[in-house]
């Protein structure tokens, strides 16, 4: 495994490379959720790039940049385990110059979590287009756990013609359906054991959709009074790309919760 610091020599790697290129974008502290999108990658291209950059515009003022935790030793030696070919690893000034052409994420950025966190996915839709470019890679491998930003990027995927295949990748829980996260490492025990309402909200969401319920409302209310407790910051039901629902379409519907345990925002969604 090489890694690489600088966009020349991720470019005199990549001149180099035949056969089909995977790509997993993170900002490292690698879990469990990481290992499975480098894995699928593994198994499903000649090549595996798997870059680490904490990307400073994606964070809005104030939020937890300079807390997010870094971890580069331990994630090198993961890639490693999981035979990852070269860890992009760049600096700050690597990636951002003076450059004026950026770019503008659509007006659905700005609801949900671009509404908390507005201009958060014109930050990642930039660094992920500078990443798809120097890569060329054939996939890259998104979770849905994140899956606004994975619609987003599909989006601009769409949009601009962009040569890459992108392949969504199942949320990776713990044994008792904590969906697996960075952030869950700044929860304390009780936190961590109230948070488990969130996965059982939405299991049960499911299993009311999966018994013939299609009212929103309903689906909602069932949400909430699982969830009671916690300070749920928004529940949401829209299709894949993000549009508002006005009944439960099975097979194109995604279920969103998002809940506050002091500083910190656990997001969870279920596909149906
Ligand atoms: O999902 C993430 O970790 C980040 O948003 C990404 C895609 C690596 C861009 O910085």
């Amino acid at each position: 495994m090489q890694v690489l610091k600088t966009i020349k020599e991720l470019q005199e790697v990549r001149k180099n490379i035949t056969g089909t290129v995977g790509f997993v974008p993170t900002m490292g502290a690698l879990h469990n959720g990481h290992i499975s999108l480098i894995k699928q990658a593994r198994n499903e291209n000649d090549v595996v790039i798997v870059s680490i950059f904490v990307n400073p515009t994606q964070f809005l003022p104030g939020e937890d940049l300079d807390a997010y935790p870094r971890k580069d030793e331990a994630d090198k030696k993961i890639c490693q385990m999981c035979k990852v070919d070269y860890v992009f690893m760049p600096e700050i000034s690597t990636m951002y110059g003076n450059e004026e052409i950026l770019i503008k994420a659509p007006n659905k950025s700005y609801i949900l979590e671009g509404k908390t966190r507005p201009g958060h996915f014109d930050g990642v839709l930039r660094v992920v287009l500078k990443l798809f470019n120097l890569t060329q890679a054939t996939n890259a491998y998104f979770g849905k756990k994140d899956a606004q930003q994975l619609s987003l990027i599909m989006q601009m995927v769409k949009d601009l013609f962009l040569p890459i295949n992108i392949i969504p990748c199942e949320i990776i829980r713990e044994d008792d359906g904590l969906a697996l996260s960075s952030r869950n490492i700044y929860l304390d025990a009780t936190q961590r054991k109230d948070a488990l309402l969130i996965s059982k909200s939405l299991y049960m969401a499911g299993s009311l959709i999966a018994s013939g319920e299609r009212n929103i409302k309903a689906v909602e209310n069932k949400l909430y009074s699982i969830m009671q407790t916690l300070d749920v910051e928004y529940v949401a039901i829209v299709d894949r790309e993000f549009n508002e629902l006005k009944i439960i379409e099975p097979k194109n519907t995604i279920i969103l919760v998002v809940a506050r345990f002091g500083n910190t925002r656990l997001l969870d969604n279920i596909w149906l």
